[in-house]
C-alpha cells in the first residue's frame, strides 16, 4: 500500500479498515506493507520512490495506491519531482496497460455536467498505453544555444508495444461490447500512422469485434456529443491521459473512479483515476470512494477474489442509494459526510453483508 501526498493518507486510512474486514468475511488473510511514494517520500529520502519501495512493491501480489503530488515540490528538478516516483512504478513493474472504466452511476447522475439524457448509457473503459509514448520517448531534453533554448520530447511507439496493448483491449472488448475504437492522430504523425495499421493488423486475430478508428480530436468531441457511442477505448499514453480525465468527469465525479495498471506477469498497481487534491488534503473532505473501488478492482482483477470485488461494490452502491455523500457529490455541502464517516458507512454495509 503506496498511501502518498495530500489526501491519499486520508484515504488510505478510511480504506483499510475494509480491507481487514473484507478477509475476514472471505477467510483469506492480507499481508499489507506500506511504503513511501511521491512527496512523502521526498521529504524523507529526497527521491520520490526508493530502491525498498520498488522491490516491496515487485514482491507484492498488488499494489494499492492512493494518490501523488504537491505544489511544494513543483520546483525541484524532474527526477526530484513526486510525478517521477508514480512513473518509475509503472516502469519498474513493467504496467504498460493502464485499464479506466468509466460507468455512470445511477444515483450521482444528476452531478454531471453534460445532461443526463446524454450520459444515462455511457459505460466504457479506457485502455491507455502506459510506459510508452511521449512520456518515456527518447531522446529528449533542452538544448541551450547562445540565445534561445529549445526543448523537446519524442512520441515513439514499436509494433510490438502497439500489439500487447491491442490485444488487452480487444480482449476486454470481448467480455463487454465487442467494440474498439482506436484513438490516435494518423492524419499528422507517422507513430499514429504505425498505430493505426499495427491495430487494425492485430485484429485479424479477433474476428468478433467490431473495430474503429477515431483522430484525437474527433474522439474528443465524440466524448462529450455522444459518450454512449464508446465500449473500449483504446490509445496512447498521452491521448489517453487526456481522454481519460475526460472521461471521467463524464460521471460528475473524478472522486469516483478507479484504475488499474497491468503488465504481462507480476502485480498489477490500483489507483484512483483523481490526484492527490493538496487544496482540501488534512480536512476530512476528501471522497474515499476511489480508492475504495481501486481495491475492489484489486481484488477482483490483481487477486482474483471476486466475492471480495463483489462485496465491495455492492456496499458502496447501498450507501450512494441509501443517499450518502462527500462533499464533491453532495447537491448541498450541509448533507456532506467527511471522508472518514464515508469510510464507516461502507464499512458498516460490508459488515452487515
Ligand atoms: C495519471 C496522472 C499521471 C500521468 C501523472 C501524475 C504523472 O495524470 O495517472 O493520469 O500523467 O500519467
Ligand atoms: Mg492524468
Amino acid at each position: 500500500m503506496l498511501p502518498g501526498d495530500g489526501i491519499g493518507p486520508e484515504i488510505s486510512n478510511a480504506t483499510k479498515p475494509i480491507l481487514h474486514a473484507i478477509s475476514k468475511k472471505n477467510d483469506f488473510h492480507l499481508n499489507i506493507k506500506e511504503e513511501k511514494i511521491g512527496g512523502a517520500s521526498i521529504d524523507e529520502t529526497d527521491i520520490p520512490l526508493t530502491e525498498r519501495a520498488i522491490a516491496t512493491c515487485q514482491e507484492s501480489d498488488a499494489v494499492l495506491l492512493a494518490a501523488i503530488g504537491s505544489p511544494k515540490y513543483d520546483k525541484l528538478p524532474r527526477n526530484q519531482r513526486p510525478e517521477t516516483g508514480l512513473l518509475n512504478l509503472r516502469n519498474s513493474l513493467k504496467l504498460f496497460a493502464n485499464i479506466r472504466p468509466v460507468k455512470v452511476i445511477p444515483a450521482l447522475i444528476d452531478q454531471s455536467s453534460l445532461k443526463s439524457s446524454v450520459i444515462e448509457n455511457v459505460d466504457l473503459v479506457v485502455v491507455r498505453e502506459l510506459i510508452g509514448g511521449i512520456y518515456f520517448g527518447k531522446p529528449k531534453g533542452l538544448i541551450k544555444t547562445e540565445d534561445e533554448e529549445r526543448a523537446f520530447n519524442t512520441m515513439t511507439y514499436s509494433t510490438n508495444e502497439i500489439k500487447r496493448i491491442a490485444n488487452v483491449a480487444f480482449n476486454i472488448a470481448n467480455t463487454r461490447k465487442k467494440k474498439v475504437s482506436s484513438i490516435d492522430k494518423a492524419n499528422v504523425l507517422d507513430v499514429s500512422q504505425l498505430w493505426r495499421e499495427i491495430v487494425t493488423k492485430e485484429k485479424i486475430n479477433h474476428p468478433g469485434i467490431i473495430l474503429d478508428h477515431f483522430y484525437i480530436d474527433n474522439a474528443a468531441m465524440q466524448l462529450v456529443k455522444d459518450p454512449s457511442q464508446f465500449d473500449v477505448i483504446l490509445t496512447g499514453n498521452l491521448f489517453g491521459d487526456i481522454l481519460s480525465d475526460q472521461a471521467a468527469m463524464l460521471t460528475g465525479s473524478i472522486g469516483m473512479l478507479p484504475s488499474a495498471s497491468l503488465g504481462s506477469n507480476g502485480p498489477g498497481l490500483f489507483e484512483p483515476v483523481h490526484g492527490s487534491a493538496p487544496d482540501i488534503a488534512g480536512q476530512d473532505k476528501a471522497n474515499p470512494i476511489a480508492m475504495i473501488l481501486s481495491a475492489a478492482m484489486m481484488f477482483r482483477t490483481g487477486l482474483k477474489e471476486t466475492t471480495a470485488a463483489d462485496q465491495i461494490q455492492t456496499a458502496v452502491n447501498k450507501v450512494l442509494n441509501n443517499g450518502y455523500r462527500t462533499l464533491d457529490i453532495a447537491g448541498d455541502p450541509l448533507k456532506a459526510l467527511g471522508c472518514i464517516a464515508m469510510g464507516e458507512e461502507i464499512l458498516k454495509e460490508i459488515n452487515a453483508i
